[in-house]
């Protein structure tokens, strides 16, 4: 793992607090949530907002929905340890409610700041709030499981929809759709478009 990343995601840390980036948020959550995983990772998930057990924690997908994450990154002979996650808000919405246009917005510098850190050959979406910022006006429906390649500032960058997992896990169809999507991440990742 690259120390150097590791440190440049803690001066980004230390930025976020430093700015005062989403007080309302803040002043309710007990952590904030950067991430979790490889920081030189060819994957970053990206998913919505910590919930109760991340916050609890400082660490993503640790719930129910995290538990599920695991069990279908198992299933694609793929590890936690191996990947990088994330979320795009970084603190958890009271209740969990969802994430409002102006949180997200005012997370996406940070995010997109951790990208270029992390510099992965491909980001997964999990489910449509971090979708619609790199696929703006499409219907996750209509894309999950597909390779987009989108550009962002001066590159080019690999993102593909999936499904986010607390929406699937108790959705059975939903569930399978998302399974299916997640076996197919490995062959995806070895036929990337070059960019
Ligand atoms: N759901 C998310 O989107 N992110 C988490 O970290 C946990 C649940």
């Amino acid at each position: 793992m690259s120390k150097d990343k590791q440190a440049q995601l803690e001066k980004l840390k230390q930025a976020i607090l430093a700015n005062n980036v989403c007080p309302g948020l803040a002043a309710t959550a007990t952590n904030l949530v950067m991430g979790d995983g490889n920081t030189n990772a060819d994957i970053v998930f990206i998913g919505e907002a910590p919930g109760k057990k991340e916050d609890e924690q400082g660490l993503p997908f640790v719930g129910a929905a995290g538990k599920f994450l695991n069990e279908m990154l198992a299933q694609a002979g793929m590890d936690r340890r191996d990947v990088y996650i994330t979320n795009i808000v970084k603190y958890r919405p009271p209740n969990n409610r969802d994430p409002s246009p102006g949180e997200k917005k005012e997370f996406l510098p940070y995010l997109l700041k951790q990208l270029e850190i992390i510099e992965p050959k491909v980001v997964i979406t999990l489910g449509r709030h971090s979708m619609e910022y790199f696929l703006p006006g499409i219907k996750i429906s209509d894309v999950h499981g597909q390779v987009k390649s989108i550009q962002l500032g001066s590159d080019k960058l690999n993102v593909v929809p999936l499904y986010h997992p607390a929406a699937a896990l108790y959705n059975g169809s939903l569930r399978q759709t998302l399974v299916d999507d997640f076996l197919r991440v490995p062959d995806m990742i070895q036929n990337l478009p070059e960019n």
